[in-house]
């Protein structure tokens, strides 16, 4: 009898979809049988976003809250693997993923089974991965792969490019001079590759170092600044997102909370990281590899 997957993911400019399509097409090829369901909000976000509407998901996005999903259905009881896309939201797992993670219909299919997480990021993913590894435990899941694709250009230029994308709606270079904005064309259908890897761990029925063959292959890599940048963020979005949720007329609160965003990356970043390289990061690169290579695996 033929495998059984089931790819589900939500995806708002169809990044995400194209990511899921290169990665599931090896395993087509091969005779198995691929489910793919594309999940949707009740009440969808816009897309374009409006920049008001952007930054007010932060709170709900940090603090997991979840929203409400259009019903959806999955064929069968039981996969013999599932492909779970998601997006980092504000450092935190997307909410329309957070919202799946509650439906009783795909908790019941988590369990015991083998799982292969893929995002399409900016550039940072670890605290939703993170979160996402988390509550894939809970459930009773087996995380066994991990693939995040980002946008390999400067932090700086990929946060420019990224607001234009996301305010505009369209996948193009701003001002004609900036970089188209997201994972690159070529590292999306290079999803192909990881895709046969794990297709040939899947037929083996034994998933024994197939994360070690996929960082081989790049689908995941760690630069040590923005896991440094995004340690920090992390604690503080929390603080932010505590702060804000309480409030009756969030709206000033989240404006100031971009602004802090812009800050934070064009002018602390820098310097803290400058710090960082002059004062404490020659004396812990044991810890640095230690943590490159945890985020690097899946355990
Ligand atoms: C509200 C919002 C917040 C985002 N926050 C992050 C983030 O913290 N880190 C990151 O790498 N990308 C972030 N992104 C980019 C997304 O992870 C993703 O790359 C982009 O939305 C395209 O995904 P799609 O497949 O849904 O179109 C954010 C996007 C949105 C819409």
């Amino acid at each position: 009898m033929s495998k059984k997957i089931l790819a589900i993911y939500y995806s708002q400019t169809g990044q995400l979809g194209d990511i899921i399509d290169n990665f599931t097409a090896p395993f087509v090829d091969a005779g198995v049988s691929v489910e793919k369901v594309i999940i949707q909000l009740k009440n969808p976000y816009p897309f374009p976003w409006t920049g008001k509407r952007f930054f007010s998901v932060m709170p709900d996005c940090v603090l997991s809250i979840p929203g409400e999903l259009q019903p959806f259905t999955l064929k069968e009881s039981s996969y013999d693997l599932i492909v779970l896309g998601y997006q980092a939201w504000f450092l935190s797992p997307g909410i329309p993923t957070n919202t799946l993670l509650h439906e009783p219909a795909f908790k019941a299919v988590l369990k015991n089974t083998p799982v292969i997480t893929i995002t399409g990021a900016r550039n940072m993913w670890i605290n939703a991965f993170e979160r996402l590894k988390k509550a894939l435990q809970k459930e009773g899941a087996k995380l066994v792969g991990n693939i995040s694709l980002v946008d390999k250009h400067s932090n700086w230029i990929s946060f420019i490019t990224i607001f234009h994308w996301m305010f505009n709606g369209k996948k193009d270079r701003l001002l004609n001079i900036f970089p188209v904005p997201g994972v690159a064309a070529e590292d999306i259908s290079n999803t192909m590759v990881y895709g046969t890897i794990a297709s040939s761990y899947l037929s083996k029925g034994n998933w024994q170092g197939m994360q070690e063959e996929l960082v081989k292959n790049k689908a995941v890599e760690i630069k040590y600044n923005l896991m440094f940048i995004e340690s920090k963020a992390g604690r503080i979005f929390s603080i932010w997102a505590n702060i804000i949720a309480k409030k009756k007329n969030q709206t000033a609160w989240l404006v100031a909370f971009k602004y802090y965003l812009l800050i934070a990356l064009f002018i602390a970043a820098p310097i803290i990281l400058l710090v960082n390289a002059i004062f404490f990061k020659p004396f812990l690169s044991k810890r640095i590899k230690e943590k490159k290579q945890y985020y690097l695996g899946v355990n």
